[in-house]
């Protein structure tokens, strides 16, 4: 067993555990993937004041996200298939984010269904929602959000239509996935994985199968997601959603000052500075670079967040010096789950707490509600 010492090394044995297919679909951005390497790349480059001889003792990371107590201002984004990274992985995730002390946000599109989640966690999660053309299953599934208990509903506005990913065709993505040659050739290389799959029997859309009309089985539901994903989704489907839900609100996938405007207009409680993890806009900027004029535009008046590219407790630090106020993380929880189940969820969580702890203090501040732009170097 290797020594895990960052999100990378995590990434490195998922890479081995997990089926190409699944792998693939993770670690992947839309077409040329420009932007998904962008994320990370422009954060790397945002570059800290290092200062010396301040008293470092008695550190917190600890501060709130839409008023909920968190250990730190990072939670677990919704990833579709996470329960195909390892056997009801889900719920993995979700009691290590409950154990940690930060929100677990359930995707639509996730193989354990809420109620699966709700039934094996103790505290609430939060729910990501699609809008699907079939209007009576999305009010039934933000009835389902709200009758298990979950304490916001994260509503995505930037998956109407997908962005192509190259992998995922050419690899024929379904899950479960169909039992080709290619594809058992490849998955009796990754006994762990198959270990923990034949634990469990979830292994399709649980939110979804046997809950939406017309789909029972998986072959159907493919074609049912390309038709279902609704194109028409617009500002006043967010007033009857909000509406409807009755809770706190969290709108995700904005970029654009203007668009921010109107996610305060609406009401919702935060926004998500977010490209989708470079799976959506390839030529959109990087996630980063376009926080601080959505800071400037709103950040008065809506919780800003930001997600895409983090790998690392100082990429955390570097998007609260632009202004956020909570980020979330997807590829570097997802690479511990599939490394190491919740165990490796845990990991990259412990991981991204001491590098944000540690490189507070070398920018010399001991709480993490006081970073702010000081902390840049500026040449
Ligand atoms: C494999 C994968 C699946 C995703 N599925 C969803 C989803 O179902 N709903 C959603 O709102 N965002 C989804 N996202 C986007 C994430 O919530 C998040 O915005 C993104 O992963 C952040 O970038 P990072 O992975 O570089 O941290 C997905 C991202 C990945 C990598």
């Amino acid at each position: 067993m290797p020594v895990i010492t960052c999100i990378e090394d995590l990434r490195v044995l998922a890479k081995r555990r997990v089926p190409r297919m699944f792998y693939d679909y993770v670690d992947a951005g839309s077409w040329t993937e420009s932007t998904y390497r962008n994320n990370s790349l422009d954060l790397a480059s945002i570059k800290l004041r290092q200062r010396v001889a301040v008293d470092m003792d008695r550190r917190t990371l600890a501060t709130r996200m839409i008023g909920e107590n968190v250990s730190m201002p990072v939670a677990l984004a919704p990833v579709g298939l996470t329960g195909m990274q390892h056997g009801d992985g889900e719920i993995h995730a979700a009691r290590a984010a409950e154990k940690f002390g930060v929100p677990f946000v359930l995707s639509t599109m996730s193989i354990c269904s809420i109620e699966d989640v709700a039934a094996n966690t103790s505290r609430p999660f939060w729910f990501q929602l699609y809008v699907m053309r079939d209007r009576d299953f999305i009010g039934r599934l933000i009835d389902r959000a709200k009758a298990a208990g979950c304490s916001a509903l994260v509503l995505t506005l930037d998956l109407q239509i997908l962005g192509q990913r190259h992998k995922d065709l050419k690899n024929g993505l379904s899950t479960p996935p169909k039992p080709t040659l290619r594809n058992i050739a490849n998955m009796a290389t990754k006994p762990r994985w198959c270990w923990s799959m034949l634990q469990t029997r979830r292994r399709s859309f649980g939110n979804i199968v046997g809950h939406a009309s017309g789909v029972g089985d998986m072959s159907s539901l493919s074609q049912w997601t390309a038709q279902q994903f609704d194109p028409t989704l617009n500002w006043d489907d967010v007033a009857w959603i909000k509406e409807r839900w009755g809770g706190k609100l969290i709108l995700k996938g904005i970029m654009d000052p203007e668009d921010a405007m109107l996610a305060v207009r609406s009401g919702a409680d935060a926004l998500i500075v977010s490209n989708h993890g470079g799976r959506q806009l390839d030529g959109a900027p990087s996630s980063i670079a376009a926080l601080p004029a959505i800071v400037d535009a709103v950040g008065g008046d809506i919780e800003v967040w930001v997600d895409g590219g983090i790998r690392s407790g100082q990429d955390v630090i570097r998007a609260l010096a632009l202004g956020a106020r909570g980020t979330l993380i997807g590829r570097a929880f997802v690479y511990g789950l599939g490394a190491l189940g919740e165990a490796g969820v845990t990991k990259a969580l412990q991981l991204i707490a001491n590098e944000l702890d540690l490189t507070m203090a070398f920018c010399g501040l001991r709480d993490v509600n006081a970073v702010d732009g000081s902390i840049l170097f500026r040449n």
